[in-house]
């Protein structure tokens, strides 16, 4: 099942479910400093998203089949986890590079997806590198989002910016269609030729979301059965939108006023912020 979205309603549903996911992240960003736990990080993004924004938090139980129910409201991806880490009692500490990864569901039934890479004090050059190159290779991703793309022009500029830059690209975990659902149709590879794959729409609604590993791309399962590290130990970055498809080109769904800028490498005109973000 794809979600085309055509009537208004739904597209301020998106556009509303974006701007919140986002503004999660710009709460919880000045507090990401080396002394806080993954756990209490949780707790505030948690209590925001009942007390402030009336917002449920999609990770909560999410139980996709063959996992057992998520036990928190967000995801807390430290140094080599790739993805979908626990926040529990790790403590951060200076140096750490960490995944926030927030979706909410909104009142009227509409998912945000976003995530963003934060630094813990000061970071090495080489984990600020392959932060930079994870977040270019993303918009490079965005960049392509109009209708008659192809899903493979959007795994390709993702890949061959990851790649020149020496970096892996994570197959096993990809973006994906969202609406009134968390995860559905279609997937969106990471990796891929251009030309090929399904044609965009204009309606369309999914997320980018690449993960890069600055070592190898395989990876490894922990016994919590949720969180996925490098099987090398090598440093992993995410960063996540969620995109609308446009008649000239693409939405960001997933704005709000903290959402860092495009980078240089992606023209200006090439995209348009989510009109509803302050
Ligand atoms: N937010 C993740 C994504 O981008 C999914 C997390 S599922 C969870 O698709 F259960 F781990 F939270
Ligand atoms: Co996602
Ligand atoms: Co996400």
């Amino acid at each position: 099942m794809h979600s085309i979205f055509t009537d208004e309603k739904d597209l301020q549903g998106m556009r509303e479910a974006g701007r919140l996911a986002s503004e999660v992240l710009d709460y919880i960003a000045p507090l990401i400093k080396p002394g806080i736990s993954t756990g209490e990080l949780n707790r505030l993004c948690h209590a925001y998203m009942r007390d402030v924004q009336k917002t449920i938090p999609a990770p909560l139980n999410y139980q996709p089949p063959g996992y057992p129910p998520f036990p928190a409201a967000i995801c807390t991806s430290v140094n080599d986890v790739i993805c979908h880490g626990i926040p529990g009692d790790k403590v951060l500490k200076n140096g750490d590079v960490v995944n926030l990864d927030i979706t909410v569901i909104t009142q009227a039934g509409y998912y945000g997806d976003t995530s963003r890479m934060f630094n813990v004090g000061e970071i090495s050059i080489m984990a600020a590198r392959l932060n930079q190159i994870t977040f270019e290779s993303m918009w490079l991703g965005i960049a392509q989002v109009k209708p008659g793309t192809r899903l493979g022009d959007i795994g390709y500029s993702i890949q061959s910016h990851a790649e020149n830059a020496g970096y892996s690209v994570v197959r096993e975990y990809c973006g994906h269609g969202i609406g009134k659902v968390f995860h559905q149709d279609p997937q969106i590879l990471h990796y891929g030729k251009p030309g090929t794959g399904e044609t965009l729409v204009e309606g369309m609604t999914f997320t980018i979301e690449p993960m890069i590993n600055a070592g190898r791309r395989e990876i490894r399962t922990m016994p919590d059965q949720w969180t996925v590290k490098t099987k090398d130990r090598s440093l992993s970055a995410q960063w996540e939108h969620t995109v609308l498809v446009t008649h000239t080109g693409v939405e960001v769904l997933t704005w709000s006023n903290g959402t860092p800028k495009a980078p240089d490498c992606v023209g200006p005109l090439q995209y348009r912020p989510n009109p509803v973000a302050a």
